[in-house]
């Protein structure tokens, strides 16, 4: 009873949530202010209707062109792969080398363990011989304090893939770096049960790997083709913004459809995460995976990164990448 004269209620306020939103939409795009949660919640709201065309249109709305002509043979394949299926992956694109660096990089940061059964905030370093969670969690504002994320956000081949895979030109969003571990149960909060992102209208997750992946030490699963406009069922769009079992998921795609990544260290995933995935609970070992998030605007629910004044001057030295790291606090 409660429950529906909640419904009623939220659907009388819809309208009003739409003006808001559109208002929020407008100072965005003319005076770059930031939206409200209110407008986020309708943003997600109107991609579980639409099916994702809402998001499209958001997206055009507030891209900005690119600054380059990207009309390369690899590029397209890239482009090709990325649209019709929702990734493309990478070998190689790290080497064993430059993966070792970055390791030795990240054991000099603090962290903190996360999980469904674990609330921690107090950072620390981490130490393999104590495991709490499953999850050990480096935050954007600390990661990009290292040399070689410095290098990575910079490099312009990376930058070539976000401009491509989004059609425009890509705001630096987020950063993550985690380490994986076996349990008992898929942990929700570890995104370990199927679901979609959603901070923006548009945005490309990049997926580097750190370490080697294989069925046992939690490959990440994606749903190829859930990326597209109503590539998600309204059966399950209309559960919300949540997560889902696996049970629901194998009602409406094919086992074929349902791509588990066994991947070699230094390999780079380029996917749309628009799509369904969930990363698969470890049996043994750890997994370690860096991700950098690129966005064509900021409108959505983006957390600002916190950085050291010396190194906004660092990056923003060639004009151009002002607008990249626009993010950058
Ligand atoms: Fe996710």
């Amino acid at each position: 009873m409660k429950k529906n004269f909640i419904l009623m209620i939220k659907k009388i306020l819809f309208p009003f949530s739409l003006i808001l939103f559109f208002c929020e939409l407008v100072l965005y795009k003319f005076f770059k202010i930031r939206n409200s949660n209110k407008s986020y919640q309708t943003m997600i709201k109107l991609f579980l209707l639409s099916g994702g065309w809402s998001n499209g249109l958001i997206h055009n709305l507030l891209k900005k062109k690119s600054i380059k002509d990207l009309r390369d043979n690899k590029l397209n394949l890239i482009l090709n792969n990325y649209e019709k299926n929702g990734f493309h992956l990478e070998e190689n694109f790290l080497t064993l080398s430059e993966t070792a660096n970055f390791k030795k990089q990240i054991n000099q940061l603090e962290g903190y363990w996360f999980g469904d059964k674990i609330e921690e905030k107090k950072k620390e370093i981490f130490n393999r011989n104590k495991i709490k969670s499953v999850k050990f969690y480096y935050e954007a504002n600390d990661l990009i304090k290292l040399d070689f994320v410095k290098k990575l956000i910079k490099d312009e081949n990376i930058l070539d893939l976000a401009r491509t895979t989004l059609g425009c030109e890509p705001i630096l969003s987020n950063l993550a770096c985690w380490w994986s571990f076996p349990s008992d149960l898929p942990d929700k909060k570890s995104a370990q049960w199927w679901h979609f992102d959603m901070d923006s209208p548009k945005w490309v997750k990049l997926f580097f790997y750190l370490e080697d992946c294989n069925e046992k030490n939690g490959p990440h699963i994606f749903i190829r083709g859930s990326h597209k406009d109503k590539g998600i069922p309204y059966s399950l769009r209309k559960k919300g913004y949540s997560r889902l079992e696996d049970e629901e998921i194998n009602k409406f795609y094919s086992e074929n459809d349902i791509i588990e990544f066994k991947c070699k260290e230094g390999s780079l995933l380029i996917e749309n995460s628009r799509g369904l995935h969930k990363g698969k609970k470890l049996i043994e070992g750890s997994r370690l995976m860096f991700n950098l998030e690129y966005s064509s605007s900021l409108f959505g629910d983006v957390s600002e990164i916190h950085v050291n004044h010396h190194v906004i001057k660092e990056l923003n030295t060639i004009k151009q990448k002002q607008y990249i790291f626009q993010n950058l606090k």
